[in-house]
């Protein structure tokens, strides 16, 4: 199987770095394949433009895009990696969305409405936390993926997403990220 990780944090020192690490490790051990799109250090520009949006309504894309789609195009299963930040994702990975998952490339939409195109995929979220899941469920809200899973991956017909939500992460003792990370799945 071909994985396209599309991994969001700027720091190697970070817990989800070593998730990364970690979930290439489970890649290469199985003998799977991947390609490692790390937004961070390719500095993807995340902000899509005027250009963009006029691209985007012709249904075409730029050559740094394609690259992208192919990726994604190339792998069965789609990883993501990230960080909760202010209860979503990093803005270089909710750009990355806007402006890889594209019309005529994740999705059609004409006069028979809306078609998802990616529906030959499955996906792997691993997503880490700062807070308790207790804490969060203060304000409300008990589930920090929900723009991924149904409001994004859901529409362009990936259905079979396995999701891992690791909270309170800066607090864990070092043997806590330790079993953390050996229960990551792919
Ligand atoms: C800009 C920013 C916003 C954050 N917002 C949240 C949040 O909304 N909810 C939360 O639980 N943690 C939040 N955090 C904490 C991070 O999610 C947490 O530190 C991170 O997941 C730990 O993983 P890391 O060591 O790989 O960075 C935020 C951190 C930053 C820097």
């Amino acid at each position: 199987m071909k994985h396209c990780i599309i991994y969001a944090h700027p720091n190697q020192f970070s817990f989800n770095h070593a998730i990364k690490e970690k979930v290439i490790n489970l890649i290469n051990s199985r003998g799977d394949q991947y390609d490692l799109i790390d937004l961070y250090q390719e500095q993807f520009q995340p902000v899509l433009s005027a250009n963009d949006f006029i691209a985007l309504q012709n249904n075409t894309v730029n050559e740094e895009l394609k690259r992208h789609q192919k990726l994604v195009s190339d792998a069965q299963n789609l990883i993501f990696i990230y960080p909760i930040w202010w209860f979503g994702q990093p803005a270089i990975l909710k750009g990355w969305i806007d402006r890889v998952f594209s019309s005529g490339f994740a999705y059609r939409e004409d006069e028979k409405g809306f078609t998802p195109l990616l529906s030959d995929k499955s996906a792997t979220l691993i997503v880490t936390l700062g807070s308790q899941k207790e804490t969060l469920l203060q304000y409300g809200i008990d589930d920090f993926v929900k723009n991924m899973t149904v409001g994004t991956l859901n529409l362009v017909g990936i259905s079979n997403i396995n999701c891992q939500q690791l909270y309170a992460v800066p607090s864990l003792t070092s043997s806590e990220r330790h079993t953390m990370l050996e229960n990551i799945t792919i």
